[in-house]
């Protein structure tokens, strides 16, 4: 090439959570079954959605009117669905113009972080959801910059990292936040939201805050959207149907933007998300057409808090077997789809029993040079077929793993949570 074509921030394009299927398929292929506890996806893991809401997109999908585009920045109908909802369950009141409709929020991230003037940083949560990490990292082509979440305080912000951060590193423009968290399930509490709007009001910065789970909070949890407590700070809510119908395949999300008249800079940027959508004609009609019919059913509610329960259980199950185990720990859920395991001391040798010689001399080579978590996830993969995620590619230098809640078939999941334990305990024995 007679110029170099490549983006500085490509190398920073990670994501662990399914750089670990190569390594899993080719054990899957020397013979060992796999359990697929990686991705967030309940629908692969067995969960039926349900019929109502089945007929609800059969039914629309029969209309010839849903297989043409819709507006760009997403289906009137559906913003104004959103924009209501927004308005009845907080203090600010949005329009339907707040709300604009992305290919799922993987689309919506990428475009948020790659339309920032690359200068202008985004500080997120470590451990961090590699989808926003490294769309941070690639769009300004340095480390994403991150403020500590405390395990020792039910991964919870370090407020005082993070301000101190924010107050010495002026390219720092946006903070963002997850909640309920995902890969550690912590769901922060109204006192913790409302400190960081006050650290964005005080540094002039806006919030970006991921709600995908925002229906996926656990019964002994107060749940606080972002919009009750943000006053007068810009910030944007992340919202997406994957998680909560589920339908992680309508590649439905969404953002509700708060607060663009308050400062001209950020509506000016949000206007370049809204022509960045156009340049794209629009997002996939089927789903926003069906969404206020679907969100709006009185059956959604109940179809929300069974649902909840049913996570909410098996994350105690998992807490109960694995916080007891000497050498790690484990924080219980409080909201979203899984659960994080932290090693004390993870030794750099450990290895687990693995019967199957092929598939032994394999996981032996692939562990050179890998990170210490990483060295137990191969294992695991390689002596049990259980494929987690190593902690250290969520931008963490705690070492660890993060497993699903989702498998929906009872006595695996058992399997599942009693072999993790079981795995752990062998692996750290001395
Ligand atoms: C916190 C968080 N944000 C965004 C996404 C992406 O969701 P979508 O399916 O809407 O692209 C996920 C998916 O796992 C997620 O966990």
């Amino acid at each position: 090439m007679r110029r170099e074509i490549v983006h500085e921030g490509a190398k920073r394009l990670t994501y662990e959570i399914r750089e670990i299927v190569k390594i899993a398929r080719i054990v899957e292929s020397m013979g060992q079954e796999i359990s697929w506890e990686n991705i967030g996806d309940p629908v692969q893991k067995g969960e039926e959605v349900a019929p109502w809401i089945r007929e609800i997109v059969s039914g629309t999908a029969n209309e010839s009117y849903s297989f043409g585009y819709t507006d760009s920045q997403g289906d009137i109908n559906a913003r104004e669905f959103i924009a209501q909802d927004v308005n009845n369950r907080s203090g600010i009141e949005i329009t339907s113009n707040d709300v604009i409709f992305f290919n799922g929020l993987g689309d919506a991230i990428s475009k948020v972080y790659n339309y920032l003037k690359r200068e202008a940083r985004i500080i997120g949560p470590s451990p961090a959801y590699s989808t926003h990490s490294s769309a941070e990292a690639g769009h300004s082509g340095y480390q994403h910059l991150t403020y500590k979440l405390d395990p020792d305080n039910y991964w919870f912000p370090d407020l005082d990292d993070l301000e101190n951060k924010v107050k010495y590193n002026d390219s720092i423009a946006g903070i963002l936040i997850i909640n309920p968290d995902n890969p550690t399930g912590s769901v922060y509490t109204k006192a913790i939201l409302k400190s960081i709007v006050s650290i964005a009001e005080k540094y002039d910065l806006f919030i970006i805050c991921d709600e995908t789970y925002a229906n996926v909070t656990f019964p002994d949890t107060t749940w606080t959207f972002l919009s009750s407590v943000i006053n007068n700070v810009p910030a944007i809510s992340m919202r997406s149907l994957s998680k909560e119908l589920p339908w992680p395949g309508s590649r439905c999300g969404w953002i509700e933007v708060y607060n663009r008249d308050k400062d001209e800079e950020f509506h000016k940027y949000i206007e370049s998300l809204i022509s960045a959508k156009r340049l794209e004609v629009c997002s996939t009609t089927l789903p926003q057409l069906v969404l206020p019919r679907i969100l709006g059913d009185s059956r959604y509610k109940t179809h929300l808090v069974e649902r909840s329960k049913k996570f909410y259980k098996r994350a105690n199950d998992a807490w109960e077997l694995l916080s007891v185990i000497p050498g790690v720990k484990c924080v219980k859920p409080r909201g979203g789809l899984y659960f994080t395991v932290i090693f004390d001391d993870i030794p750099g040798d450990g290895v687990l029993y693995i019967k199957d010689d092929k598939i032994k001399s394999f996981i032996e080579s692939a562990v050179t040079n890998v990170p210490k978590d990483k060295r137990f996830v191969y294992y695991l993969l390689g002596a049990k077929g259980i494929c987690v995620v190593p902690l250290s590619g969520f931008y963490s230098e705690l070492e660890g793993f993060r497993c699903t809640l989702l498998e929906d078939n009872d006595k695996k999941r058992d399997w599942i949570f009693k072999t993790l334990a079981s795995a752990i305990g062998e692996y750290l024995k001395k």
